[in-house]
């Protein structure tokens, strides 16, 4: 019985996903929050839906108060009413949480990406990826081409803020900035997001991002950073502390080695240090996160790209000719990989 249990809860995973995506489409964690705990019925009215079938609703709600992203309590008239839990305060849209993580669900949810999971035997058998697979293409070149870039970066961004304190706390903590670096370059750095909370904390650094053309020219001015356009793959700007957040773990050993190359190039000789921010999936601390580690590795597979354990770590550092390294463990799923020149 409990081997049935267990296999139901992986067989019926689909559940999970597909409510958690449905409850974002609807903005039910918004309607709730701005209109305090509602019933099944003032729930409905809020919909962006017509007319409501109440049977389908009711079976979708309690899927969602079963999984915990809403609870429910019962007044003295006997009216139940749905409420926020911590979980679906982090999917609240941006204009109640600047963290907000629903954009990220909403991707991360695609049921496009469940039709490239569908390609997985296929993918064990050759050296493309699921998505390409599926979609013929790598997927930044699809993204070149279907312009889905913004929805993808506003995601990202989604993510990036929610957990970039922790990775502040961890730069702090382990003092991997000090006085004696000036410069920052943050690589593949999108809108400069990271590399914002980084100057708040160390304001005497003069931070850098750099990203591809497209991006650069879209993100909008902010007069504590410069933007640069230009291609990791080919060389980066020079800085003291280079920081390369969410970024190797879209390339294979290759390509990561070409890109960690040109960090050694680009960072200071004496003084430069290299801040990875990535999964390292056997970390021992903050075992909490390991579900979604592996969760994220196997998505970040999916779309051909590639998660790494500690070995993994130490085999690409090591091929980019770096021998001295530490990882910092941070309240995230990803740590903190500081690499030595
Ligand atoms: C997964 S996002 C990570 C963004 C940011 N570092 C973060 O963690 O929020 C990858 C970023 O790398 C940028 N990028 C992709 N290929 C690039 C290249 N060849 N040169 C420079 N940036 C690139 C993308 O535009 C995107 O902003």
């Amino acid at each position: 019985m409990e081997a049935w249990v267990q296999l139901s809860k992986h067989m019926f995973a689909f559940a999970e996903t597909m409510s958690l995506r449905c409850a974002v489409q609807l903005g039910l964690p918004d309607k709730i929050y701005e209109h305090g705990p509602l019933t099944l019925a003032e729930l409905a009215t809020k919909l962006p839906i017509e007319s409501v079938n109440m049977d389908r609703f009711e079976q979708t709600m309690r899927y969602l108060v079963h999984i915990n992203l809403f609870t429910t309590t019962t007044n003295h008239h006997e009216e139940t009413k749905y409420e926020l839990t911590p979980m679906s305060r982090l999917l609240l849209s941006k204009i109640h949480n600047n963290k907000s993580l629903a954009t990220f669900v909403m991707g991360a949810t695609d049921p496009e990406e469940l039709f490239v999971s569908g390609r997985l035997v296929e993918s064990l058998g050759g050296s493309k990826s699921c998505w390409e697979l599926q979609h013929g293409v790598t997927m930044s070149e699809k993204m070149k081409n279907d312009n889905k870039w913004s929805k993808v970066s506003d995601a990202m961004n989604g993510y990036t803020l929610n957990m970039i304190d922790a990775v502040v706390d961890g730069i702090k903590r382990e003092s991997i900035i000090d006085q004696s670096v000036t410069t920052l370059v943050d690589v593949g750095g999108n809108t400069g997001i990271a590399a914002k909370a980084i100057l708040n904390a160390f304001p005497h650094l003069k931070c850098t991002v750099m990203d591809l053309l497209d991006v650069v020219e879209n993100v909008p001015k902010d007069p504590q950073l410069t933007l640069v356009a230009g291609d990791f793959l080919s060389s980066i700007p020079n800085g003291d502390v280079l920081l390369l957040k969410s970024i190797l773990h879209g390339y294979d050993d290759d390509v990561s080695m070409t890109i960690l190359n040109n960090c050694k190039k680009a960072m200071h000789p004496t003084r430069g240090r290299l801040i990875v921010v990535e999964m390292v999936l056997d970390m021992e601390t903050m075992p909490e996160f390991s579900h979604a580690r592996l969760g994220l590795a196997m998505q970040m597979m999916l779309i051909g790209g590639k998660e790494r354990t500690k070995k993994g770590w130490e085999r690409v550092i090591h091929m980019a000719g770096f021998t001295r390294y530490k990882i910092v463990p941070i309240a995230a799923a990803e740590s903190i990989i500081v690499i030595y020149p």
